[in-house]
């Protein structure tokens, strides 16, 4: 009887799937299964050796490979390469051993030849029906090889349908544009080379056949790294669809010395049965479990409701006037008070000032303290931007260190917003970067950074490197790594945003360092409200910070504004030192009813709803102790159908079917809530909503709302206590 372990295969399960790997008769190590769980271990396929194809292919390319190095015959993606001392260039990898326990694999490969190891690991996340992949390479020998790709994973799918891949695209202003397309044989490449990691392209991927929102088989994955990477979906003449992602290897290389170690990113990659909503369920999950910073585990501390002085300040911040702001905000309710760009010494245009992480003594001539215990004494936490991994040529730290940047000594570094990237991938830069924050974050109450980089890098160049100079696509990464670990540890209640020009380092690996995103810096809700949704298939809502601006058509009224920013975390970047009373009245009474349900937004889990087009619905479920749904919330919202419209009824998703619920609109004062050309008879028959009906009730009959244009409704349904149905 065959168990989950054997000397030549083994086996993961994790709650709803099954991950099986194995050697073949050739003793390459392949995917046997990937796909819904399977207890039965004889109903696992054998590791396949589909051998040679004329004289023109053979298993390299034939057979599912786990880690394909390149070797032999070999022409689908491999996942590593290595030239070694002499110049050989192919990596002859042979099994060594294995271990399995507790949802850990390790197998251990070797070269036949040369004195490199390699071993490949996975760890199962069971609840989460996610497999965590990353390899570890080491040279065991006395002469220095070089890597030339090192990926985490390929992912083999079910070999034989044509696959749709989704991935989110665009660029600075248009970040999250989800694109939906059928591979054909070829190389899909989606990459960053630009040391940040998704203006362009996010790492986050998924892979189906006829999948929706609610049915159907999904593979998914994304990486956990913040700096150049590159996933190749590559769909083979032999009808297998493979994913190979990792760190970039475009301009890269490693040059391993005797006795050291790389060890690749991460990667997540899962399956569900339960079409997009269930992959979102699984990273969402996982993420909130997992990868925020313990000080800040989302269910112990809400994330605070937040003011930013960008939009309205720009580089005109001083005391006085940032007070101003503070004093209405915190009146409307806002729980953070964090001022951008502008504080710090010579910072009046974005030509100046990078480096130098001292106040303005001209803004600032005490110091951030004053307008720090200001905030504070406003019953608010205070709040600072900062560009730490940036350098204005006007700045002391670069008239005293030119050398520091990322440049080639006999070029000339291009600017880009008058700046240039520091190189943290010097242990020096990363130190000194330590102790200057270190001191800044002391001199005042600080609670939460926005931490930001507004360019990408060119002349990739690092004079004096001790290894291989392009290492610093990985180096600069770790160094980043390091002084976001160490300054963390140094201030452990501070709440750390990632920004780089809006959306441009949103992953999984600045997650662990980083618990909020700012996900675009266009804040049109118009435009944001897509980007938000297509963010949320990637990433949970608690990471999703959300401003109301007065960005964009001012057709578009503040309700809808506030609401927009309501399925994230809650921000205004308005000026609101223009608001009335009766802005001012709703937006305090949206601020309270979110506080209400923000914590439905952050720890439940979300569902996109159907809609027709010029409409855009989802709902969050919260669960109890019983792990029953117990509360939900929907926006629903009409974007650009003019007058009249025909009415929409939403059904929400993840309620429990039996369950009572209450539904309570969530209504907000001055709001004008549209249907203008519905008669007031047509308008009483469909708005009527409010009641007790059950879970099932209200998922398959629907909710009838009229909108009119650019109208938004918010909708709070709450499980009845046993004993009180009526
Ligand atoms: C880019 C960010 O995305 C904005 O929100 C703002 O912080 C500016 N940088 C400040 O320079």
């Amino acid at each position: 009887m065959p168990t989950d372990q054997q000397p030549d295969s083994w086996v993961l399960h994790t709650e709803n799937t099954t991950y099986a790997v194995g050697l073949n008769a050739a003793g390459q190590l392949v995917t046997r299964y990937w796909g819904r769980r399977l207890d039965r271990v004889e109903d696992i396929p054998p590791a396949q050796d589909l051998g040679r194809w004329a004289s023109f292919s053979d298993r390299g390319t034939l057979n599912q490979l786990e880690y394909p190095a390149y070797a032999g015959p070999n022409y689908v993606e491999p996942a590593l390469k290595i030239t070694q001392p002499d110049g050989v260039r192919d990596t002859v990898l042979k099994f060594e051993s294995a271990d399995c326990e507790e949802g850990l694999l390790e197998v251990v490969f070797r070269d036949v030849h040369y004195p490199l190891k390699v071993s490949i690991n996975y760890w199962a996340h069971f609840g989460f029906d996610l497999i965590e992949r990353w390899v570890e390479v080491r040279n065991e020998g006395d002469e220095p090889m070089v890597i030339e790709r090192a990926y985490s994973a390929v992912w083999n799918v079910p070999r034989g349908p044509q696959y749709r891949l989704r991935h989110l695209t665009g660029k600075w202003l248009d970040e999250w544009q989800m694109q939906s397309e059928r591979l054909t044989p070829g190389v899909k490449l989606l990459e960053s080379r630009r040391l940040t990691t998704s203006h362009h392209h996010n790492p986050w991927w998924s892979l189906d056949v006829d999948a929706d929102e609610e049915h159907g088989d999904v593979w998914f994955g994304t990486l956990l790294w913040s700096g150049n990477w590159a996933t190749r979906a590559e769909v083979t003449g032999f009808y297998a669809t493979r994913v190979a992602t990792g760190i970039n290897d475009w301009d890269f290389a490693y040059r391993l010395d005797s006795g050291r170690s790389f060890e690749t990113a991460h990667a997540w990659g899962g399956y569900t049965s339960k079409g997009y909503t269930g992959a979102s369920h699984c990273l969402h999950d996982h993420a909130g479990e997992y990868l925020m910073p313990d000080r800040d585990r989302r269910w112990d501390h809400p994330k605070p409701v937040l003011f930013n002085s960008w939009e309205v300040s720009t580089f005109d911040v001083d005391t006085e006037s940032q007070t101003r702001y503070a004093e209405i905000a915190a009146d409307l309710g806002v729980e953070l008070f964090v001022m951008d760009d502008g504080w710090f010494k010579g910072r009046t245009i974005d030509k100046a000032g990078l480096g130098d992480w001292t106040p303005d003594p001209v803004k600032f001539p005490d110091g951030l303290s004053p307008l720090a215990e200001r905030v504070k004494a406003l019953g608010m936490t205070f709040g600072l931007w900062i560009e730490p991994e940036m350098v204005n040529p006007d700045s002391d730290l670069y008239r005293n260190h030119p050398d520091w940047i990322i440049h080639f000594p006999t070029r000339t570094p291009s600017e880009m917003r008058d700046q240039y990237i520091l190189n943290l991938a010097r242990l020096d830069v990363q130190d000194y970067l330590i102790a200057e924050l270190d001191t800044l974050l002391k001199s005042a109450d600080i609670r939460f950074i926005k931490w930001d980089m507004n360019r990408n890098v060119s002349e990739p160049g690092w004079p004096d490197a001790p290894g291989d100079p392009r290492e610093i696509w990985v180096e600069y990464v770790k160094g980043l790594y390091r002084v976001l670990e160490q300054l963390g540890w140094r201030h452990p209640n501070i709440v750390w945003q990632s920004c780089s020009g809006g959306g441009g380092r949103a992953d999984y690996g600045i997650l662990k360092y980083a618990e909020q995103i700012w996900i675009s810096d266009n804040t049109m809700p118009t435009r944001r409200l897509p980007m938000q949704v297509n963010y949320l298939h990637a990433f949970p809502a608690s990471t999703m910070e959300a401003w109301v601006t007065d960005m964009g058509d001012p057709i578009v009224p503040l309700s809808f504004r506030l609401h927009v920013s309501m399925f994230g975390v809650f921000g205004i970047g308005a000026d609101i030192t223009k608001w009335g009373d009766a802005e001012k009245d709703m937006a305090r009474t949206a601020i309270a009813q979110y506080k209400q349900i923000r914590h439905i937004v952050h720890n439940g889990r979300v569902y996109r709803l159907q809609t027709p087009e010029g409409y855009t619905a989802l709902n969050f479920v919260d669960y109890d102790t019983q792990h029953l749904p117990s509360e939900a919330v929907i926006f629903a919202f009409r974007t650009h159908i003019p007058d009249p419209a025909v009415p929409l009824t939403v059904y929400p998703r993840g309620l429990e079917p039996d369950r009572l619920y209450t539904l309570e609109t969530l209504e907000l004062p001055h709001a004008d809530t549209g249907g203008h050309g519905f008669d007031s008879d047509l308008r009483a028959a469909l708005d009527l909503r409010e009641g007790v009906r059950t879970g099932a009730g209200w998922m398959y009959g629907g909710i009838p709302l009229l909108l009119g244009n650019f109208d938004s409704r918010v909708l709070r349904l709450k499980a009845v206590e046993e004993g009180n149905s009526e």
